[in-house]
């Protein structure tokens, strides 16, 4: 693998899972891996998750790690090839993005949208300048768009999770927030459904709450929440703002929150969500401290996803 940026770099879905389900069996067995190697680790954003697992994984793997919150700590960057930097970025990403990689043998980043430009947002200019300029591996801790680490976990947490022989069934419902949300999560988590393809996987949401079609591919959306939940073995929860009224909240209806009551119909489906949440407004206390919520197990999993992710960056490179 010689980036990891979308679901369209990886060989095989079900081998990463197997490998990432094997480093949590044995975290340490390849230890010597990333000898003499270091991961730079760029944020533009807050993380806890992405940023202590992405750690733990690289250490495991024998690496160093830089954490640089460029953001709070660097020059501002000029983004724009051709711009007259006569304002108030710094630093070129053409000199920083290939400084950087004059340091790190694998650089990874973290670059929220702006929720204000469609277009901008999803052409993925932020991650495509570090990518173009870094002349290193660039793995994704979160771009405008997506989110690879966090749905390759969620998919190594439901093979985990499901030790049926039938197919499961995956709902991923909307839930309502205060804030307008990036649809990185949900449309990551759609496009490794759809490429992963051993789960019957179906969306549910208000109407207007539609995401990009290149995302969600063929998987069937059903307005009604509670049909939707009907049979579900996996109950995927999230928020996102508008995709059709770009970065904006459509729906405030509470009664899209995850409750024990809406969970009556599925089949004790297990809860899981990316985490931060907020509690009594995405999903309620009841779910999250009950026996259904498997959402620590699923933030525990992003150490053997980060790993597994790693590791076949190191090897392509070897
Ligand atoms: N799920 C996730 O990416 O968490 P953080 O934003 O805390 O990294």
């Amino acid at each position: 693998m010689k980036q990891f940026i979308s679901v369209d770099d990886v060989p095989s879905v079900p081998r990463l899972v197997e490998t990432a389900l094997g480093y949590k069996k044995q975290p340490f067995k390849d230890k010597t891996l990333g000898e003499n190697k270091t991961l730079g680790m760029i944020f533009l954003n807050p993380s806890l998750r992405t940023r202590l697992s992405t750690q733990v994984a690289a250490k495991n793997l024998g690496m160093e790690v830089v954490v640089f919150n460029i953001d709070k700590e660097g020059w501002q960057l000029e983004m724009n090839d051709g711009a007259i930097m006569n304002g108030n970025t710094t630093e070129h990403v053409k000199e920083a993005a290939a400084v950087m990689g004059q340091y790190f043998d694998i650089l990874s980043i973290r670059t929220f949208p702006g929720l204000k430009d469609k277009e901008a947002d999803y052409t993925e200019k932020y991650i495509n300048q570090f990518i173009k300029y870094a002349g290193v591996p660039v793995v994704s801790l979160e771009s405008a768009t997506l989110h690879p680490l966090q749905s390759l976990t969620d998919v190594i947490t439901i093979k985990e999770e499901w030790q049926q022989a039938r197919r499961p069934k995956v709902v991923m419902t909307w839930a309502p927030h205060v804030k307008p949300l990036p649809q990185a999560v949900p449309n990551s988590f759609a496009e490794w459904m759809n490429a992963w393809g051993e789960a019957d996987f179906v969306i549910t949401h208000p109407k207007g709450y539609e995401l990009d079609k290149k995302f969600t591919g063929s998987a069937p959306i059903e307005y009604d929440q509670d049909k939707a939940l009907e049979g579900a073995d996996f109950v995927y929860v999230k928020n996102w703002s508008s995709y059709e009224d770009y970065g904006k909240i459509t729906c405030t209806d509470s009664n899209w929150m995850v409750t024990n009551e809406k969970l009556r119909g599925t089949n004790q489906a297990k809860v899981m969500h990316c985490l931060p949440v907020r509690r009594n407004v995405v999903i309620a206390d009841e779910v999250l401290d009950g026996p259904q919520s498997i959402v620590i197990k699923e933030a525990g999993n992003r150490t053997w996803a980060a790993q597994a992710v790693l590791s076949e960056i190191l090897k392509s490179s070897l």
